[in-house]
């Protein structure tokens, strides 16, 4: 067990002064879990195959998972990456800094622990001060995987971080919650064409106006989904130890009849319901609603960490359409389900 440092950021006060331990952990080896606009990171030194290597037991994670390199300057993507495209080129202008990762070919500045073995890299600038502060401070590119145990919702809180992680890491970094609640979008942008490997909030059909002939690994023919695929996507995600329900339903009436006809048929049980919309009842004192699709993917996993601190035994989770950031929302509700029904 280590002693993991808790450290509140103060808005008003600079951030290099408060970042200063953080980044003399971070070139000493060590973890140091911080906020980026999508979900907290536990973050490493890229660059030293030893602290990368503690980044995947502190997380259970497994050895052939690659990591997302977080970098603070866009020159730096043809220090970390080579052969560039122009298709890179104009995603970077677009969409960095902000949650868009890309699958890139490496330089050999990346070490091989970082990728799990690849010879491509993930890249990613995130729009977020303290995360950028971190790394300038730090002055090598950080390796972050999302800061929960493998296998468990992300953290969108520094709290959720210490739920899974405390006594594991050196220090955690509060910046108060994490604005987009989601992981950033993943794009293969090698592969001709371009696939996108997990959806974000930078959305495919933001994406397809850069990129027209981009693809969803569900586009893709059985064999070549196979190669393709990320390795993360093999992995059961996102689960909290409540079972999760997810409903498909033509109408919020018929939503609503299989909530209440759920709840009713598990006398003794704790039901809780996470929706889009309003059910305008309550049909369990353990209810979120969302309101919005960016809502929805901002409070998803707060939520399912929530209920399952509540001990609910059922989340009966609202499906909602697949366009912007609901693809990703519909993403993260599929791998976390145990059951699904269509209505
Ligand atoms: O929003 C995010 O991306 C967060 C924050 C901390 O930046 N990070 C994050 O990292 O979600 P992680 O490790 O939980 O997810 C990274 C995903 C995994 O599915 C992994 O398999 C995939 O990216 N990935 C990483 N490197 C890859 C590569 N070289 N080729 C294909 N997929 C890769
Ligand atoms: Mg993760």
């Amino acid at each position: 067990m280590k002693k993991t440092i808790y450290v509140k950021i103060n808005p008003t006060e600079p951030l290099r002064f408060q970042l200063k331990e953080a980044a003399e952990i971070i070139k000493k080896g060590g973890l140091v879990a911080f906020p980026t606009e999508t979900v907290y990171g536990l973050g490493a030194n890229a660059l030293d195959p030893v602290a990368v290597k503690s980044i995947f037991t502190a997380k259970n994670r497994p050895s052939d998972n690659p990591l997302i390199v977080h970098i603070s300057k866009v020159v730096d993507l043809d220090v970390y990456a080579v052969k560039v495209s122009p298709l890179v080129r104009k995603l970077v202008a677009q969409f960095w800094p902000g949650p868009l990762t890309l699958v890139l070919k490496k330089s050999e500045l990346i070490p091989l622990s970082v990728t799990a073995g690849s010879q491509t890299v993930t890249l990613r600038l995130p729009n977020h001060p303290i995360a950028c502060e971190l790394i300038n401070l730090a002055g090598v590119p950080i390796a972050a995987p999302s800061a929960n145990t493998s296998g468990r919702p992300s953290p969108t809180t520094a709290q959720h971080v210490l739920q899974d992680l405390d006594g594991k890491i050196d220090m955690v970094i509060d910046g108060g919650p994490t604005r987009v609640g989601v992981e950033s979008t993943v794009l293969d942008a090698i592969s001709e064409p371009p696939i996108l490997l997990r959806p974000g909030e930078i959305s495919f059909e933001s994406l397809r106006e850069y990129a027209p002939n981009i693809h969803l690994l569900s586009q893709l023919a059985v064999s070549e989904t196979q190669r393709i695929r990320s390795p993360g996507l093999k992995y059961q995600h996102y689960s909290p130890s409540s079972k999760v329900v997810l409903i498909h339903a033509q109408t919020l009436k018929q939503f609503k009849a299989k909530a209440i006809e759920l709840a009713q048929a598990s006398i003794g049980k704790k039901i809780a319901v996470l929706s889009l919309d309003d059910l305008g009842e309550t049909v369990t004192p353990y209810q979120v609603v969302a309101g919005t699709s960016s809502r929805y993917a901002a409070l998803l996993f707060d939520a399912f960490r929530q209920f399952e601190q509540q001990g609910v035994d059922t989340i009966i989770a609202q499906a909602i359409s697949e366009d912007g950031v609901g693809r990703a929302v519909m993403d993260r509700l599929t791998r976390a389900a145990d059951e699904e029904v269509w209505i």
